[in-house]
């Protein structure tokens, strides 16, 4: 059963907080991305900790090895129990961020983005034809290599990567969807039931449970264990 991670993809510290508290007991993990690292800061993952909720800062770090890894002892000295670099960076960045993290903090390879399908894929790269799923093992694979504790990859891909890479590869699924429901701006979605299905170890959810009417009931909808880790 995969650990879900609720992404708390809000403007203000405030609003991310009064979601956690909507949440309570329904939710122990929680994903600090982009928008609200931006807006908040360090602050806000100390509060989640205090608040004794593990944190995933999901930073998607791209660049050379030595500042990746200055980047990845900061998030660890935050206290953080989750971080992503983008395996495109490379063999040795990945590895960088991982000495960076130490043993606290895991480190997980992005692999191909779950907004991308093939074409919009083969667009960003100017390439014709991308496969996709052949493009996520391989971006796996220098993750592996690199020790990081595991990737981020669609629902799609997780059991050919859990086949492949064995249980050393954590797997965290985002693009998370109930059946029939919009995409929004995801393009490969699965539902909660067929990423514990494909062996995820860990599932983002983000706004079917955040945009819902009523959240906690979303959340307790999706059939998953929260677990503090
Ligand atoms: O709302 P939704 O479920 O689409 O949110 C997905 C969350 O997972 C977002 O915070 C997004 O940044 C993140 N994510 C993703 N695809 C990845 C890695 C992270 O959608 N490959």
């Amino acid at each position: 059963m995969p650990v879900p991670i609720v992404a708390l993809d809000f403007q203000t510290a405030s609003e991310a907080l009064a979601m956690v508290e909507r949440l309570g007991d329904a939710c122990r993990f929680y994903k600090v991305g982009s928008e609200l690292f931006t807006a908040a800061g360090p602050q806000v993952v100390e509060t989640l900790r205090s608040l004794g909720s593990d944190v995933f800062l999901d930073l998607k770090l791209h660049d050379i090895p030595n500042t990746v890894l200055g980047a990845a002892r900061s998030a660890a000295q935050l206290g953080v129990r989750l971080l992503t670099v983008h395996a495109s960076g490379g063999q040795e960045m990945v590895k960088a961020a991982v000495e960076g993290a130490g043993e606290k903090c895991g480190i997980l390879g992005v692999t191909i983005l779950t907004s991308f399908d093939a074409p919009g894929l083969g667009m960003a790269w100017g390439r014709g034809k991308v496969d996709v799923r052949r493009e996520v093992i391989r971006l796996a694979g220098i993750a592996h290599m690199a020790g990081a504790h595991g990737v981020v990859c669609g629902g799609r891909e997780a059991g050919a990567l859990g086949r492949k890479y064995g249980p050393g590869l954590r797997l965290l699924v985002p693009g998370i969807r109930a059946e029939n429901a919009p995409a929004d701006d995801q393009k490969r979605t699965v539902t909660p039931a067929a990423a514990a299905k494909a062996g995820a170890t860990y599932v983002v959810l983000g706004r079917m449970v955040t945009r819902a009417a009523d959240p906690r009931s979303a959340m307790l909808a999706a059939n998953l264990k929260p677990d503090a880790g």
